[in-house]
């Protein structure tokens, strides 16, 4: 039966895959502007698509019975990315990887390519961006890679379809989304049309013949390129791969996640061997740290299921030029001169004529409330030129009236400051009840702000 088709066209948003039949200067779905191009889709009619062999074959079922294994989870030999998964990869799932230009996508992905056919796994690298040779410099670069890794230098996505319906590997990498093609849709590789259609068309491959695939996806400031935002309503796990900026380090986010909590953070640092696991990011964070210096407080937060301990920095110094300036890196803007504004109201501290900056070391960013305490204390020890002894680390919300308000998950805070060596914790003191006793490490609950002035 031949499918009744025929070709108009569409305008899409690039940077987010919102369809309309004509050009707007606007996007009213993200608001972008200078968004819309032109692009050629073909329409298939939808009664002819649905093929008659199906008609009346297709049922709902309850769920005793659907058959399910118990779940199985793909080790990817990294410990950071499998916890970012929650706990591995699940077979024929669709991951992709978002991230900057020169981030380390393509060796991320090659490393644990690498990883799990040391595994037994079988999987296929497929590369759109760099030709066999120049994989095999960079595999070059991250050591001995086993003979069992196959390797596809291909664009067309129906040939690569092909090539894994028919050796059916366990893992399959894109790299990129954005530069496959299929021939049935007739614009250009890296346009919306081109980017959701292969990614229709691997999510199809990856469901029926369960094989878990990672796509490469790129983000471009100017939005020439499809944002992967198209793709993220399509897969089932979407991950982050960003820099701390000049530190070196790297770090993986999940922003979307079918099979696991999307709070995980994942941390890497590049090297001349490629990709290596920060396996404790709270050492690596405080490496360096200045001793005795005012302004500097260790605090202790959650990101996802594991405490890191890091550094806030304060700084209070007089005016020079009239108008006080406040300038927070790191934490949110509002919430620091709100915490300024408490900390003159009520403890009586005059900050009027007084420039006050706060920075979280290594370019971390910090979301949570569980900071507050220390970027008070941060700010106190640099207004009053005293340093807060090294082996304290300060944690807890601050309220508009100055109160210590509790934060989650204290036993494992504790665990981790303990752990690397500090005797004393400062934390609010409705946190105290009922917490575990640790032996050689000192806890002090305090209900107000002010407090913290007889303890620095
Ligand atoms: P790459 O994985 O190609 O980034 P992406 O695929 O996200 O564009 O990584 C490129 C950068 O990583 C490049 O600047 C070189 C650096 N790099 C190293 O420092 N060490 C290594 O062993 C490798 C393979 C790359
Ligand atoms: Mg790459």
């Amino acid at each position: 039966m031949s499918l009744k088709s025929k070709t108009e066209s569409v305008f899409f948003c690039s940077s987010c895959g919102y369809e309309s039949k004509k050009w707007m200067g606007q996007c009213p779905a993200c608001g972008e502007w200078n968004t819309f191009s032109e692009e050629a889709v073909a329409r298939v009619s939808s009664k002819a698509s649905v093929g008659a062999a199906a008609r009346g074959n297709v049922k709902a079922v309850s769920l005793s019975e659907i058959q399910s294994d118990e779940e199985i989870r793909m080790d990817t030999g990294f410990t950071e990315l499998s916890r970012v998964l929650g706990g591995g990869i699940v077979p024929g799932s669709l991951i992709l990887v978002g991230g900057d230009p020169g981030i380390g996508k393509s060796t991320l992905l090659l490393q644990t390519a690498a990883n799990m056919t040391a595994a037994g796994k079988k999987v296929i690298y497929i590369s759109g961006e760099e030709s066999l040779r120049q994989i095999k410099l960079r595999a070059d670069r991250v050591g001995s890679i086993s003979d069992g890794l196959k390797f596809m230098s291909e664009t067309n996505i129906d040939l690569i379809t092909e090539v894994l319906e028919r050796e059916k590997p366990d893992l399959a990498v894109i790299d990129s989304v954005q530069t496959m093609y299929t021939s049935e849709a007739q614009s250009v590789p890296g346009s919306v049309t081109q980017v959701r259609e292969c990614a229709q068309r691997m999510m199809m491959c990856a469901k029926t013949n369960e094989i878990a695939c990672f796509l490469v996806g790129h983000v471009t400031k100017e939005g020439t390129v499809a944002g992967p935002r198209v793709l993220e309503h399509i897969v089932d796990t979407v991950l982050q791969f960003e820099s701390g900026d000049q530190f070196g380090y790297r770090l993986l986010r999940s922003a979307k996640n079918r099979f696991g909590s999307t709070n995980e953070i994942g941390v890497f640092e590049m090297s001349s061997e490629g990709l290596k696991e920060v396996k404790n990011p709270s050492e690596y964070l405080l490496e360096g740290r200045p001793k005795n210096a005012t302004g500097a407080v260790v605090t202790c937060l959650i990101e996802g299921s594991r405490p890191m301990l890091m550094e806030v920095q304060g700084l209070a110094a007089e005016t020079q030029y009239g108008l006080a300036r406040r300038q927070a890196n790191g934490i949110d803007y509002n919430r620091f001169t709100m915490l300024l504004a408490v900390l003159s109201k009520r403890c009586g501290l005059n900050l009027s004529n007084i420039d006050a900056y706060v920075n979280i070391a290594g370019g971390m960013k910090v979301t949570q409330p569980s900071a507050d305490l220390a970027v008070v204390a941060s700010v106190i020890s640099s207004f009053k030129n005293i340093a807060v002894a090294e082996d304290t680390v300060i944690f807890g919300e601050v309220g508009l009236s100055g109160e210590v308000r509790s934060v989650p998950q204290v036993n494992e805070r504790i665990k981790e400051a303990v752990k690397l060596g500090f005797k004393r914790v400062i934390l609010p003191k409705v946190n105290l009840k009922g917490l575990k006793k640790y032996d050689g490490i000192e806890l002090c609950g305090i209900n107000f702000i002010s407090e913290l002035f007889a303890l620095l």
